[in-house]
């Protein structure tokens, strides 16, 4: 079976852990692996601007002795000419390529891509929806400079709100047990979906607390979510006055990720900024400092030299994680069974789109994107986007085998198997598409 990595969640613990070996390894030798790929072949293909992503993958397929193929501009491409991802992949991974690394602007490209791509596919940033492999990256450098993640206090800084690297970061530490503490620019908070996803499937609770200054993350009103592990600190941070975060491990800056932003976002005048200054705070005394780069003036240049700076080092590390990730799609290494259960996903039968998100990529490419969700809670019922996770928006919700609708809320939905229910945006749509109120005619 072809194995691709469209969402960090498609890797269990156990083979991020595996990966960070392999990485371990690698890094020890990195000339010595040239016989690992021979004679496979790396397609870059990038709809967005890369520098870090784009060259450490074609690095790591080249020191594992294979080739690279490189789109790097993909809007000179056939994409120019009309060609649909969905048309492009197939071309690529069938014959040019046995792996395919894709950055795309909408939400959900690389999960269309998977499907039609004989090879596998690595989501390499798909809009501002997720970036799996930065987060394998971030996660590595985690894992040497503190030999583990769980139980680390993380912060999250900066545009929470279109950083994909933010966003796909927090559901692994999420996974792992570490604290994730989120400050972000204001106007620029975690979406709501995220935080939803991050709640229900991985049981972090966000918890209102604030932020003055960088180096001193005390409680006011900024969001700040934490893993119920500590639940002795979410008590103490629901009277969140007057706390104030003892101790960071690690603290991740992101910039404004302005080539998103929407005219309801405005400019930015202010954005925040780490220095020296900051840096002195009895907080941040262990902490280290990451970014994903390219940094803007987020990150003082004075701080550069400082030892728990470690952003530059980050990048480097980017090579031997993404060997070990090359290597494992490539079948070259083994890595332990996945248990983890495979997320499933439905189609969405009757009616409109109900995805809300204008940047999915059910909408961009709608001619080979047949729109599917998956389930995030039976009670309320609550379905998300199977390409970008945003929740689906609808009023009710029919079943196709009854023709009746009802409330999300209702008890009734719990029995309708997912491949029958209907999402609907109102009772308009339920008369048009013959569904009926359940309970008005004679059923609950
Ligand atoms: C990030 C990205 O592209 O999302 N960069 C990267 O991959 N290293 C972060 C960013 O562009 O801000």
């Amino acid at each position: 079976m072809i194995r691709h990595l469209v969402s960090i969640d498609d890797l269990s613990i156990e083979e991020i852990q595996a990966l960070f070996t392999w990485a371990d390894r690698f890094s020890e030798d990195p000339r010595g692996q040239s016989e690992m790929c021979r004679g496979m072949i790396a397609a870059s293909l990038f709809y967005e601007p890369s520098t870090r992503t784009r060259l450490s993958f074609e690095s790591a397929m080249l020191r594992l002795g294979g080739g690279v193929l490189t789109a790097a501009e993909m809007t000179s491409s056939s994409a120019a000419k009309g060609e649909s991802l969905a048309d492009t992949v197939r071309v690529v991974g069938g014959g040019y390529a046995d792996v395919i690394v894709l950055r795309h602007p909408s939400e959900g490209a690389a999960q269309l891509a998977a499907r039609y791509s004989p090879v596998p596919v690595i989501n390499a940033g798909d809009g501002a929806h997720e970036h799996p492999t930065q987060t394998l990256c971030d996660l590595y450098n985690l894992h040497v400079e503190r030999g583990h993640i769980e139980g680390l206090e993380v912060v999250l800084a900066g545009d929470l709100k279109y950083s994909r690297t933010v966003h796909s970061f927090a559901y692994a530490l999420a996974r792992f047990g570490a604290g994730i503490v989120c400050v972000p620019q204001p106007g620029f908070e975690m979406p709501e979906y995220v935080v939803r996803r991050l709640r229900d499937e991985f049981g972090v609770e966000p918890v209102r607390a604030d932020t003055r200054r960088l180096g001193t993350l005390a409680a006011e009103s900024d969001a700040m979510y934490l893993t119920p592990q500590k639940p002795h600190q979410l008590s103490l941070f629901t009277d969140a006055k007057g706390w104030e975060l003892q101790q960071v491990d690690a603290l991740y800056m992101t910039r404004p990720q302005t080539e998103r932003f929407d005219q309801s976002d405005g400019g930015v005048s202010k954005y925040m900024r780490l220095d020296r200054r900051d840096m002195a705070a009895e907080s941040l005394r262990d902490a280290v400092v990451m970014h994903p780069l390219p940094r803007r003036d987020e990150i003082s240049s004075d701080i550069d030299e400082d030892p728990r700076s470690i952003y530059f080092k980050q990048a480097g590390r980017g090579v031997p994680i993404r060997m070990a990730l090359l290597s494992a799609l490539m079948g070259q290494i083994e890595l332990p069974v996945n248990n983890s259960p495979a997320r499933e996903s439905w189609p969405v039968s009757v009616g409109a789109n109900p995805c809300p998100n204008p940047s999915c990529i059910s909408h961009t490419e709608p001619r080979h994107v047949q729109p599917r969700f998956v389930l995030a809670s039976r009670q309320p019922m609550r379905a998300r986007c199977a390409y970008c996770s945003r929740e689906l928006l609808y009023r009710f919700v029919g079943c196709a085998t009854t023709g009746h609708y009802h409330l999300p809320e209702s008890a009734a939905l719990r029995k309708v198997r997912p491949e029958n229910l209907v999402f609907l945006p109102d009772e308009e749509q339920a008369a048009v598409l013959n569904f009926s109120q359940a309970g008005v005619r004679g059923d609950s």
